[in-house]
């Protein structure tokens, strides 16, 4: 999607930048992009999000991004958004944004949603070239909601039964989540560009959310999401930091699979699910990312004692070598 987005941005004639990132992996594409297109970037991210996904910081500067750790708020994604979009307002004249989700002011959610729809024609054809049927299920994780509106999209017109999972967080009940649809605590308002389901107070005010993947810790939703889901044409649910925690240790030791913690909400529900099912049905999962990123919060959660060994062994290196 950069790639595409690149050339949008050349053919505007602009020649800076700037976007906004979560769990850094739009941060991270987005500064590859701009190294090899000659673009400045600049890169908003939450502090929270900075000091939690910090491999992608890394690569993101070495790649000539300037990575911005924005302080306000809550210091995650929306307060990244918000920031990206004072930016883009001021220095609209040569600066481009590249809006990482599926959601903000018409035409992102439109745009985006297009430029990710080839994941899922390819899922379609390869679903077809595999098994010679379409899948029963199928799962995707939902932060804005980029990554399911992609998959999605290969099968809106099937007999396919799609279901969102968003960040189920603390539980239902803890108002420390992401479950815009599944926990039912959103209602309608207007905030970053566009009207959709936020999590807000009876004043519009944004509400504090939280879950263990910083992809999906965020107020709003896709607005098309919001029409689909009313329409009862997908099904939303969440799965808690627990359970991702579980479902992560189960995907790596059977079947090796290392999936983001963002996309480990979509096999959490799926793998819940399957048991209700028959044995011939199809069910087809999208993994969004890969957990590289997510080093430090799996090994912390998994408490992996020969890990925090060496990056203790690591920082006193570090202290010796600066005396
Ligand atoms: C790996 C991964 N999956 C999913 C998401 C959620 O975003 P979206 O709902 O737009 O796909 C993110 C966001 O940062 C992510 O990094």
């Amino acid at each position: 999607m950069s790639w595409d987005r690149a050339c949008c941005a050349r053919r505007l004639g602009k020649r800076k930048v700037i976007a906004e990132t979560g769990a850094g992996q739009h941060g991270f594409a987005t500064a590859t992009m701009a190294a090899r297109f000659g673009f400045d970037c600049k890169i908003y991210m939450g502090a929270v999000d900075v000091a939690r996904q910090r491999p992608n910081v890394f690569w993101m500067e070495n790649l000539g991004a300037e990575v911005i750790a924005v302080q306000d708020g809550q210091k995650t994604l929306k307060d990244a958004i918000n920031e990206c979009m004072r930016d883009w307002v001021t220095n609209m004249e040569d600066t481009h944004y590249i809006l990482g989700t599926a959601c903000g002011p018409h035409p992102f959610p439109e745009m985006v949603s297009w430029f990710q729809s080839i994941i899922g024609l390819e899922a379609r054809e390869q679903m077809l070239t595999q098994t010679g049927r379409l899948p029963d299920r199928v799962y995707a994780c939902v932060g804005g909601g980029s990554n399911a509106m992609g998959i999605f999209q290969g099968f809106f017109d099937d007999d396919v039964e799609l279901i969102g999972v968003e960040a189920g967080g603390l539980g239902v009940g803890t108002y420390m989540h992401g479950a815009r649809l599944a926990y039912d605590d959103a209602s309608v308002g207007v905030a970053q560009g566009y009207k959709t389901y936020f999590l807000q107070n009876d004043d519009g005010n944004m509400n504090e959310t939280h879950s263990v993947a910083a992809g999906l810790d965020y107020i709003g939703i896709n607005p098309i999401f919001s029409h689909l889901w009313e329409q009862g044409k997908v099904r939303f649910e969440a799965a808690t930091d627990e359970e991702v925690k579980e479902t992560l240790k189960l995907t790596m030791r059977t079947e090796g699979l290392i999936p983001a913690l963002e996309s480990t909400h979509a096999f959490v529900t799926a793998l819940k699910e399957a048991p209700t099912m028959a044995k011939d049905e199809i069910i087809l999962i999208n993994q969004s990312g890969r957990g590289d990123k997510d080093i430090f919060t799996i090994a912390d959660a998994l408490d992996d004692a020969k890990w925090k060994s060496f990056v203790e062994g690591k920082s006193d290196q570090y202290r010796a070598e600066r005396g």
